[in-house]
C-alpha cells in the first residue's frame, strides 16, 4: 500500500519535471489514463504489470501462490512474482519458459491459464472459475509487449533517480539481493530444479560464474544431522553442487541456478561472492560490498 502510494506521489512529480523531453505517455497506463487510477482492485485491468499484479495474481492467484509451500516454487504474491515468471523455466515443462517476454503462445503461465493442450496438471487458477477470456487478453498483450516490470511510473523513478545523482542529493540504492527463491531460511518439496537469485539492478552477466556464486550441500535431511560419511550416493558436506548459473531471458537483474542433477533431500546453502576482485557486480560495476548467502532444506512430501 504505501509503494503504491509513493508511485502516486512520484509519477506526477517527475512527468511534470520531466514534460519537455518525455515524450507522449508518460505518466498515463496502458489506456492512456493517469498512472494509479488502475490501481485498485476495483480498477479496470491494463496491459502492465502492476495492474495484473493487484486484478490478477494477488487476489486469484497467490492464496495457494505464496510462500515457502508455494506450488511448483512458484510465489505469485506481489514482492516475488515477477522473479519468479519472466525468464524462468517452467517446473512442469522446463522447455518452456512461465513468461517468455514477447511471445505469449511459449510462455507456459499463458497456457496454464488458458488450459491449453500440452500441460502438464490443471487449468489455473486449479479448481475455480477460469480467467475471462478478456483478462487473459490484457495479460498476452502484456507480454507481447515485453513483459516489462515497469510503467511508466519505472521510468519516471529511474529518471528521478538520475536526477538525484546528478544533483548530488541522493546516491542510487546500494546494488542488493531482493529476493530469493526457495526462500532463506526454508524447507521446500524435493526436487529442486533451480534456483533464483533477484536483485535490484541489472547484473554484470560476465561476472556469472561458479566462484561468484555457490551451491553448497551443507548437511543431509535435517540442518542437525551431517551427512555420514558412509551415506550412499552422497559425498561428506559440505561439498559444492555442480550447477551452471545465466541470468533470466529477458530479466537482467534476476540470476537462475540450475544444479546438474534436482536437488534431493538436504540443507543448502547459497553465497554469493559480493566483495574483493572477483566479486559479482552490476551492470555499473558496483559490488554487492559484502558477502550474502541463503539457506534451504529440502524435504520429501509428508
Ligand atoms: C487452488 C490453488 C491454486 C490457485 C488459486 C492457483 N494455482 Fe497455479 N498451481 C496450483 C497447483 C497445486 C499447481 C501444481 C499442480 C498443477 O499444475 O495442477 C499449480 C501450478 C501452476 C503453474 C505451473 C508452474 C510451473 O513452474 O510449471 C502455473 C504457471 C500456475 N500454477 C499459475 C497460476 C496462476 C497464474 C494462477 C492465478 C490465475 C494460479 N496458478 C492459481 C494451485 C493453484
Amino acid at each position: 500500500m504505501s509503494f503504491s502510494a509513493y508511485k502516486l506521489f512520484i509519477a506526477p512529480l517527475v512527468a511534470a519535471t520531466l514534460a519537455g523531453c518525455a515524450g507522449n505517455g508518460d505518466g498515463l497506463d496502458a489506456n492512456g489514463k493517469p498512472i494509479g487510477s488502475s490501481g485498485g482492485g476495483t480498477a479496470p485491468l491494463t496491459a502492465d504489470f502492476q495492474s495484473i499484479q493487484v486484478n490478477v495474481f494477488t487476489p486469484i492467484c497467490s492464496p495457494c501462490h505464496s510462500g515457502a509451500s508455494a506450488p511448483e516454487g512458484l510465489m505469485l504474491d506481489a514482492g516475488h512474482s515477477y522473479n519468479l515468471l519472466v525468464g524462468i523455466p517452467s517446473a512442469e515443462v522446463p522447455t518452456l519458459s512461465r513468461v517468455k517476454a514477447g511471445d505469449p503462445n511459449n510462455s507456459y503461465m499463458v497456457l496454464k491459464i488458458q488450459g491449453s493442450a500440452g500441460i502438464v496438471g490443471g487449468r489455473m487458477p486449479l479448481n475455480g472459475t477460469p480467467l475471462p477470456q478478456a483478462t487473459i487478453d490484457v495479460i498476452r498483450t502484456w507480454i507481447t509487449n515485453g513483459a516489462p516490470q515497469g510503467t511508466a511510473t519505472a521510468s519516471a523513478t529511474n529518471a528521478m533517480a538520475k536526477i538525484q545523482s546528478l544533483g548530488n542529493s541522493a546516491p542510487a540504492a546500494p546494488f542488493a539481493v531482493t529476493d530469493t527463491a526457495p526462500l532463506d531460511n526454508t524447507t521446500v518439496i524435493a526436487p529442486v530444479a533451480r534456483i533464483v537469485v533477484a536483485f535490484n539492478h541489472e547484473v554484470d552477466a560476465s561476472l556469472i560464474n561458479y566462484t561468484t556464486l555457490t551451491l553448497e550441500r551443507v548437511a543431509s535431511a535435517r540442518t542437525d544431522s551431517p551427512v555420514p560419511m558412509g551415506e550412499v550416493g552422497m559425498p561428506p558436506t559440505p561439498f559444492v553442487v555442480p550447477t551452471s548459473a545465466a541470468l533470466a531471458a529477458g530479466n537482467p537483474s534476476v540470476i537462475v541456478l540450475t544444479p546438474a542433477a534436482p536437488l534431493v533431500t538436504g540443507t543448502y546453502r547459497v553465497s554469493v561472492r559480493g566483495t574483493g576482485g572477483g566479486a559479482l557486480a552490476d551492470v555499473n560495476v558496483q559490488t554487492l560490498g559484502s558477502d550474502y548467502s541463503f539457506t534451504f532444506n529440502v524435504d520429501v512430501s509428508q
